[in-house]
């Protein structure tokens, strides 16, 4: 892992000891209008890719980086996704009694005597910012890391948070994991300014700014913020005073913005990141993980074959 130096700003942080991460949020309260109408009546969250839903992915990211209290913005519309985590008595008896022990273990996967699910609703979607405000009281006075559920990563060993577990240790700043992005794209993103160059995959550097959805002649970098953070639980000051930003909302972005003061990194991951908050998104995440899953790849690599065939 490479850190590229700032020059224009300055290393607040090197002193600085991080503490381990130990809690997660996931802010799940979002109403997935881009998804309508599966998501009318569903979470977005629980859309299965393959066969897990999106959220379980997350969870198990935040679990193999060695979180152990994951904390749920939520809405009424959500509750599948509590039930989801929870034990499912009659279902368990049934695969029980059938020995069907393998899919028991994997619906058991889905909680863990290990790990705490804490839930907290959301009243009013009033933005990201505010759905992280709800959890300050679960989370308390230290850092904490943010999964956005909908952004799903692939990589490999290392899980995007786990990679950017390390920068923590080594910065004690809050981190933002960064990936390039078309220029035209964004007002889809908080851009990050570095006024350096990340080349490299796996390497970071110090923000000196963060704009949520800037027009592309506004954007500082090229560099987008995915859905996976460590912050500073300096944020909930900042996010108690936010004023509304882009789209009326208020922007998680725009208090982290006020985090540089305390050093905020940016950390271009080692993975590939699906939005599958958009349909296409979606699509290209189900036939990659497809391709790869134990069950269905040859088949499934058959059949796309045959597609390609037909329509040359
Ligand atoms: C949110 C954040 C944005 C970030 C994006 C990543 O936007 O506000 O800064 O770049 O997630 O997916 P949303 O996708 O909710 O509009």
């Amino acid at each position: 892992m490479t850190k590229i130096k700032n020059p224009s700003a300055s290393i607040k942080s090197a002193n600085r000891q991080s503490v381990k991460i130990k809690k997660a949020v996931f802010p799940v309260a979002g109403l997935g209008t881009r998804f309508l109408p599966a998501t009318k009546a569903t979470p977005k969250e629980m859309l299965p890719v393959v066969d897990k839903p999106l959220i379980e992915y997350a969870v198990e990211e935040a679990i193999a980086a060695g979180i152990t209290e994951l904390i749920f913005i939520t809405s009424y519309s959500k509750r599948a996704i509590e039930d989801h985590f929870d034990s499912h008595f009659e279902l368990e008896t049934r695969l029980q009694q059938s020995n069907k022990t393998a899919l028991l273990e994997k619906i058991r996967a889905t909680y863990s005597e290990n790990v705490s699910f804490i839930y907290i609703r959301q009243p009013e979607p009033k933005g990201l910012g505010d759905a992280i405000l709800c959890a300050k009281p679960a989370v308390n006075n230290e850092p904490f890391a943010v999964l956005l559920a909908d952004d799903l990563i692939e990589s490999g060993a290392r899980p995007c948070l786990t990679q950017m577990m390390s920068v923590y240790e080594k910065t004690g700043g809050s981190v933002v994991a960064v990936e390039k992005i078309a220029p035209e794209d964004s007002d889809k993103y908080g851009i990050v300014d570095i006024q350096t160059h990340l080349e490299d995959i796996g390497s970071y550097a110090e923000a000196s700014a963060l704009i949520e959805k800037p027009t592309p002649a506004q954007a500082p970098s090229s560099f987008g913020i995915v859905g996976r953070y460590i912050l500073s639980q300096h944020i909930f000051a900042y996010l108690e005073h936010a004023e509304v930003g882009a789209g009326n909302e208020i922007q998680l972005t725009d208090a982290i913005a006020r985090l540089i003061e305390e050093g905020v990194y940016a950390y271009r991951f080692q993975g590939k990141r699906y939005d599958c908050g958009s349909k296409l998104g979606y699509l290209k995440a189900t036939v990659n993980y497809a391709l790869k899953h134990p069950e269905l790849a040859d088949g499934f690599r058959a059949y796309i074959k045959q597609l390609n065939t037909i329509n040359r």
